[in-house]
């Protein structure tokens, strides 16, 4: 029998019907993309994390010139929590990118890999938290589980 999995999210082409708390979290994933090491790529990605008590932390893609020991930045976000804040759930994390190849209006898909992280710190805080996508020209795609971007993804169950 066939099935079918769907993703649920929102597309929001009006920045103003996001809140001022998501706008100032958004322009802090694009300071973070400043902070980005890729000279192999040219290709900068910005990650901001909102925290239950308030705190932000910020994550960019960090390459080597060994590529695999180079690391995306929701990984750096994310694993930058994990070590600091480790009993503090996430809220949101705003995920955006910038590059020669990446046109205007286009939003970053998260890799596989980072989505599987993501998923995981979301069992590990029991709780769902809003994954937003961000394009340069400011078209935003609101997940409201980071689950929702990982459907059937590897777990225990
Ligand atoms: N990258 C991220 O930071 N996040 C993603 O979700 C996809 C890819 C980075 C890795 C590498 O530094 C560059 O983008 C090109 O793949």
């Amino acid at each position: 029998m066939e099935k079918t999995l769907s993703i649920n999210y929102f597309h929001i082409n009006d920045w103003t019907e996001l809140s001022d708390l998501d706008q100032k979290m958004i322009e802090k994933a694009f300071e973070a993309c400043e902070n980005a090491y890729a000279p192999y790529s040219k290709f900068k990605v910005g990650a901001s994390v909102l925290l239950k008590n308030g705190h932000v932390v910020i994550g960019s893609n960090q390459e080597n010139i060994a590529y695999p020991s180079g690391l995306c930045a929701e990984r750096v976000a994310l694993f930058h929590v994990g070590a600091n804040f480790p009993n503090e759930p996430i809220v949101s994390i705003y995920i955006v990118a910038k590059g020669d190849l990446l046109p205007f209006e286009k939003i970053l898909a998260p890799c596989g890999g980072c989505r599987q992280v993501m998923v995981e710190s979301e069992i590990r805080q029991n709780e769902p938290y809003r994954v937003v996508l961000v394009s340069q020209n400011r078209k935003t795609l609101i997940f409201n589980a980071a689950k929702d971007l990982l459907p059937f993804s590897f777990g225990s169950d």
